[in-house]
């Protein structure tokens, strides 16, 4: 009898059943009125008496030992099962919103777009840039009060400053002490300002900067791609016009107005009543910043011209506050969900 005991209880032990069947037959075979358990129950009654005590021990472990196993097994049946059911194939997708794009980088995109079917590369570089590249490259000589006109970030103000790039120019001097000429190319990206922040103006924004350079390269060139730009941007009517400007590293300077794409040029509130619209900063590089760069300035000339994205967005769209841009309020965002 005490055989029989330790061969059930290990086959009890190493009883592996998968389905709800498999278990009843088990339970059945082990604990069912005429089960192996059960029988030896019945057998225990013509057990000596001094072997009893023994003998019901064992008997006793055996049972609640099935017991537990087959109560073991009908519980991960009935996980498995449930996880089974859970997965229903056949039901419909829960539908969700689909996200829309930033206007800002539906717009960084277009202005890109344009320019890359006229031929140019885009170039990108660091935020985190030294004085070099953002300034003294670009013939802002040290003390030159044109630096106050963008109020810097310096993260360490030492006799080699290390600060946050104030226009994307200094990814036009990166691209001109390495590429080799001719130069075409656009740079997008964000840059910052020491800057109130307000309905006009934000302390990181991102531009778009161009830059061209090669033989014979003239300001009616400039023109030209400024103007294409513009139509392409702004509708086949629209008209640039340029007003003489300051830039340290171009020479001469202009800012460019594209005409008013609200009112066409008769004057509304959004162009203050001038028909114009101010875009973009622009000039022919100025012979210093191309030397600079160790470009020779005989042989080659180049204009170079940047825009604020957001800015260009805010005319396109009649955004009037550019803090809108930066607030990732839902209800402004999905306004834009259709130009993707
Ligand atoms: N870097 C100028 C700015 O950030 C824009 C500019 C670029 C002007 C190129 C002229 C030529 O204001």
């Amino acid at each position: 009898m005490k055989e029989r005991i330790e061969a059930l209880l290990a086959q009890v032990d190493s009883l592996v059943c998968k389905t709800d069947q498999e278990i009843e037959e088990a339970r059945v075979r082990l604990l069912g009125k005429k089960g192996e358990i059960t029988k030896l129950f019945e057998e225990f009654r013509t057990v000596a008496p001094e072997m009893k005590r023994e003998f019901g021990q064992k008997l006793n472990v055996l049972k609640t030992a099935a017991a537990n196993k087959i109560e073991e097994l009908k519980n991960a049946a009935e996980q498995s099962s449930a996880c089974v059911a859970s997965f229903d194939t056949t039901k419909p997708g829960d539908p969700f919103t689909l996200g829309s794009r930033h206007p800002i980088s539906i717009t960084r995109e277009e202005i890109v777009e344009i320019f890359r079917k006229f031929g140019y590369d885009v170039s990108e570089g660091p935020e985190i840039e030294d004085d070099w590249h953002v300034f003294e490259a670009l013939n802002f000589p040290p003390e030159h009060p044109a630096r106050e006109m963008q109020d810097t970030f310096f993260i360490s103000d030492c006799d080699n400053p290390v600060l946050l790039r104030t226009h994307t120019s200094s990814v036009q001097v990166r691209a001109m002490e390495k590429m080799p000429l001719p130069i075409r190319i656009v740079c997008p990206g964000r840059v910052f300002r020491n800057e109130a922040i307000s309905a006009r103006a934000h302390c990181i924004f991102h531009q778009v900067e161009g830059l061209y350079i090669d033989e014979n390269v003239t300001f009616a060139d400039m023109k030209q791609a400024i103007l294409l730009f513009a139509r392409e941007m702004f509708g086949a009517d629209a008209q640039i016009r340029m007003r003489p400007s300051y830039f340290p590293f171009t020479e001469p300077s202009a800012e460019v107005d594209v005409s008013c794409n609200i009112c066409k040029g008769k004057g509304c509130n959004v162009c203050k009543g001038t028909g114009w619209l101010e875009i973009m900063g622009c000039g022919m590089v100025d012979p210093n910043v191309l030397e600079a760069s160790g470009i020779d300035s005989k042989k080659y000339s180049g204009f170079a011209f940047g825009m604020g994205v957001e800015r260009i967005a805010m005319l396109k769209w009649q955004v009037k506050d550019l803090r809108n841009y930066f607030e990732n309020d839902l209800r402004f965002l999905k306004e834009f969900e259709t130009s993707i």
